[in-house]
């Protein structure tokens, strides 16, 4: 089962990678004199669109007053407030009350200056916090396709942190603590961080440890960065709303429209968006700078529980070996676009040897009511419903026609 944790396919390193990363010592960095302000007034989110945006956005509307600068890739702010609301609304997020305080500015982090005029960018400058959370997420596709967003967009918001002096929260990803040699421990700390000679993985796992790189560099210079790496992230744990953009979740999709799931099962490990927004909100506004924390669910789930609650929900579904299934799935892939997607997905190994420190998270939330909920059969419930309402699983009706 691919996952963000996931173990990555091997390739070189792309050329230009270190030098992308070693740009970032042009960036003059003005530490910041005097405390860092809390709770913030002004707030900056980029990737306010997406999945884990539209969350973290909703947990800065709900638990700050800040105004919340939201940069969006669009042709006018208005265009870009409509992406906004549309993203929240996807997620079951939208409350309307909330409207005024969402500041849209059309722009996109991979041009100089996000391609804003210089008032509007002199805006930003007064923010008193900033997340970095926009990225082309894309397993696939190669580092050069990605560098522009995730390395050079990255590299641009910090132009924007360092000549501000704002505190800055990047939004990584536990694929980077994973994409080098494992400890025999099999323990991987928050303090991990592979360097250049060290890390593998797919463009999309190399961009980000890039963008890493650059933000912990910064750090280093003076800058008060913080790095976030959830896990796979699910949806919610009142709605199940999730991405449709996951590989978890196409696979699953495939299993119902193939009409069966493997015989064998191995465990999974998700991780709701709602904690994993929550707890990156609190560190965001309390000014934890200095550490990388791990956003992880200490529990784990054996696949059979998710075929379990899909039979319960009405689903028809047969077991077979793993084999036959993977021949059907690329047979199917012909013909069917949902099964071409998931046929596509690269084959990663498993994580379940694999344990994630997140002493830092636990250690900053202590005192908080963040915690991230157990993996049960009713979460996985809640997805299968938000899934089968907004049409990206079948009807179980549906379902039992197409595996006839
Ligand atoms: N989902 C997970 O399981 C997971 C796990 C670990 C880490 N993460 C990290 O979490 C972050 C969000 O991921 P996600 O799953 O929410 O992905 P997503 O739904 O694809 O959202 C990505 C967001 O980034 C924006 N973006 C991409 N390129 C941009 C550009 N050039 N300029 C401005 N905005 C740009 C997208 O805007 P458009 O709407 O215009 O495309 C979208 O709002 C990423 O940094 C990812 O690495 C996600």
């Amino acid at each position: 089962m691919p996952g963000e944790c996931g173990r990555h396919h091997f390739s070189p390193l792309p050329p230009g990678l270190t030098d992308d990363v070693r740009r970032g010592r042009s960036i003059a960095i003005r530490p910041p004199v005097g405390p860092i302000h809390t709770p913030p007034h002004r707030v900056l989110l980029t990737g306010g669109t997406g999945f884990l945006g539209a969350y973290l956005l909703h947990e800065f509307l709900t638990r700050t007053d800040a105004k919340i600068y939201c940069l969006v890739r669009a042709s006018s702010h208005a265009e870009a407030f409509d992406r906004i609301v549309a993203a929240l609304r996807r997620y079951k997020l939208w409350d309307p009350g909330h409207a005024s305080r969402i500041l849209p500015l059309a722009g996109d982090v991979s041009e100089p200056g996000f391609g804003l005029l210089a008032r509007e960018y002199r805006a930003l400058c007064r923010s008193d916090v900033i997340v970095h959370n926009a990225a082309k997420v894309n397993h696939v596709e190669p580092y050069s396709r990605l560098r522009a967003a995730n390395v050079e967009g990255t590299r641009h918001v910090l132009e924007l942190a360092a000549g501000g002096s704002i505190p800055l929260h990047f939004v990584s990803t536990l694929s980077v603590a994973t994409a080098s040699t494992r400890p025999a421990t099999g323990l991987i700390l928050e303090s991990t961080r592979p360097g250049p000679t060290e890390i593998h993985g797919n463009g999309y796992v190399l961009s980000k440890w890039a963008g890493e790189e650059l933000v912990a560099r910064a750090g280093e210079r003076g800058l008060p960065v913080a790095i976030h790496r959830p896990d796979r992230v699910c949806g919610g744990t009142t709605t199940g709303a999730v991405s449709t953009d996951d590989a978890f979740w196409t696979l699953i999709r495939a299993a119902v429209t193939l009409g069966a799931v493997a015989l064998e099962s191995a465990e999974f490990s998700l991780t709701p968006a709602d904690y994993v927004a929550s707890a990156i909100v609190h560190l965001a506004t309390h000014g934890a700078t200095g550490h990388t924390y791990h956003l992880t669910n200490h529990s784990t789930a054996p696949l059979t529980l998710v075929w379990e609650r899909l039979r319960a929900n009405g689903f028809r579904l047969a077991t077979a070996p793993l084999a036959d299934l993977a021949a059907r799935l690329t047979t199917g892939a012909a013909t069917d676009h949902t099964l071409a997607r998931a046929a596509a997905i690269p084959v990663q190994g498993s994580t379940a040897d694999i344990r994630f420190d997140d002493t830092n998270t636990t250690h900053a939330l202590t005192d908080t009511p963040i915690r991230c909920a157990p993996i049960t059969p009713a979460l996985i419930d809640r997805h299968i419903e938000y899934l089968t309402e907004i049409g990206f699983l079948p009807s179980p009706v549906a379902a039992a026609g197409m595996s006839a």
